[in-house]
């Protein structure tokens, strides 16, 4: 048996305690957990000038070896903040209008994930097996089989994947999808995420249909239940429960990203306090959002529409002594955050389109099973076909946050209770450790793929 090698383009740093982390880090360190030799290879988070190919930064962490490259200042914007988050991240969450293409940028994709497979194939061994994860690295697989690698290679999407109607606006629609058919195994999130990759392989006349499998991903719930208990004796969450005195908790954790639909919650939560007024001056909705990407325009307008709702909402409603809205900007680390979770009497995770959504699981492990809170979840995340017993909610619709909101706060214990049970056994059933299996196992039976052609 050969090494596991993944590639990801944010790898995270072991040194670093509060990183804002996506759902793609965290799923994966947690997967890694089996202690199994494996190589992590990725950007480094660094920009630096450099001519002719750098040497990745190497460094040993328990049984993983992280392999890190920096890139130039005009490849970080080109691919990382241009390509990958400011035209695929757009589209693939069914936003065309906030796309913004440029052909340069696109080279820039290319150049970088050519960096990458340089950069990797000198340090892969014939019997690897290469897992690559991610929108920024969709060609990686073809880059690696040019370069003469024949080993099995994966690929998973960790973010929703649209129809062929929105995909084909993407003007390097064709060689994407067709550097697709380098990969033994294509991993999407949901069952609709793999139709709608399968109707763009169909759409362009490409076979590789048969590869494309959901593989919807989870999260560690008995360590992260673990955390959630030792979090709850902590300092932080005592802090926090004094602030609020028993009285009602909302929770909400999320990268500061227009994908979330942040701006649509907190619209709700202000219908909530307008149509149900009894919940004034006692329910308290602690909002985490730890800005991201932060060099990317649309990002920094959302910013900015976020302090001025929030600000609004708060001048409004708020009392000498209540604040509605407490709303953090940096990152609270993921072991606080499980006890806060615990402490919440209420989850409100709305986004308009997400991938998965690991913290509406997270949520549902932290709690305590003789008092658990309730989860209002948008029916547009990745999570909501498993999370069916949770207040399942359209984003948009300020009245219906509100009135799910209002029935969260109000629900009884043995309702509680009975939904958080049927939660709690669909969080347990598909884990990071399963996924990651399942998808490996899936990947090692695939006929081998090895020269790209089917
Ligand atoms: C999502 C993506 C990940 C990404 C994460 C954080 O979860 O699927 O690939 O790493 O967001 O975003 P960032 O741009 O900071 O890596």
């Amino acid at each position: 048996m050969g090494r596991l090698v993944i590639v990801s383009n944010r790898v995270p740093d072991p040194h670093e305690l509060a990183q804002p982390a996506g759902g793609l880090t965290v799923a994966l360190a947690d997967a890694l957990r089996s202690g199994d030799p494996c190589l992590w290879f990725g950007w480094s988070g660094r920009q630096m000038e450099f001519e002719g190919d750098p040497a990745p930064n190497v460094e040993t962490h328990g049984s993983v070896t992280y392999a890190t490259i920096p890139l130039t200042p005009a490849q970080h914007r080109g691919y990382y903040q241009n390509f990958s988050n400011g035209i695929l991240w757009p589209l693939f969450h069914y936003r065309l209008g906030l796309m913004s293409y440029e052909r340069a940028d696109w080279f820039r994709y290319l150049e970088v994930n050519r960096l990458f497979a340089r950069g990797l194939a000198s340090m892969l061994e014939p019997g690897d097996t290469v897992w690559i994860h991610d929108y920024h690295l969709f060609p990686l697989g073809q880059e690696l089989r040019n370069l003469g690698f024949q080993g099995r290679i994966g690929f998973f999407l960790h973010i929703p994947l649209p129809p062929w109607s929105l995909f084909r606006a993407l003007p390097p629609a064709e060689p994407i999808l067709r550097s697709m058919q380098a990969y033994d195994i294509i991993g999407l999130q949901t069952e609709e995420d793999a139709n709608n990759l399968r109707g763009c392989f169909e759409a362009e006349g490409l076979s590789g249909a048969d590869r494309v499998r959901p593989f919807p991903i989870g999260i560690d719930p008995t360590q992260f239940g673990a955390d959630a208990r030792l979090a709850f004796a902590g300092e932080e969450v005592q802090r926090l429960r004094d602030s609020v005195h028993d009285e009602p908790l909302i929770i909400g954790v999320d990268r500061l990203d227009y994908s979330k639909g942040l701006q649509e919650r907190f619209l709700g939560y202000e219908r909530l306090l307008t149509r149900y007024p009894e919940h004034r001056r006692h329910v308290t909705y602690l909002q985490v959002a730890p800005v991201s990407r932060g060099e990317v325009e649309e990002y920094r307008l959302l910013r900015r529409q976020l302090d001025e709702t929030i600000g609004r909402i708060n001048g409004a409603f708020a009392e000498f002594d209540w604040t509605p809205i407490r709303y953090l900007t940096r990152p609270v680390p993921r072991s606080v955050l499980a006890g806060f979770y615990r402490l919440a009497d209420v989850a409100l995770i709305t986004p308009l389109r997400d991938g998965m959504n690991l913290v509406a699981k997270e949520y549902i492990a932290a709690q305590d099973p003789d008092h658990p809170g309730a989860l209002v979840l948008s029916h547009l995340a990745g999570a909501a076909p498993e999370l069916s017993e949770a207040l399942l909610v359209n984003p948009h619709d300020a009245d219906a946050i509100a009135d799910a909101l209002h029935e969260a706060l109000t629900m009884n214990l043995e309702e509680r209770k009975r939904r958080w049970t049927l939660l709690d056994n669909e969080v347990r059933s598909t884990t990071a450790g399963s996924w990651a299996r399942d998808f490996l196992t899936a990947l090692d039976a695939a006929d081998a793929n090895v020269d790209g052609q089917t």
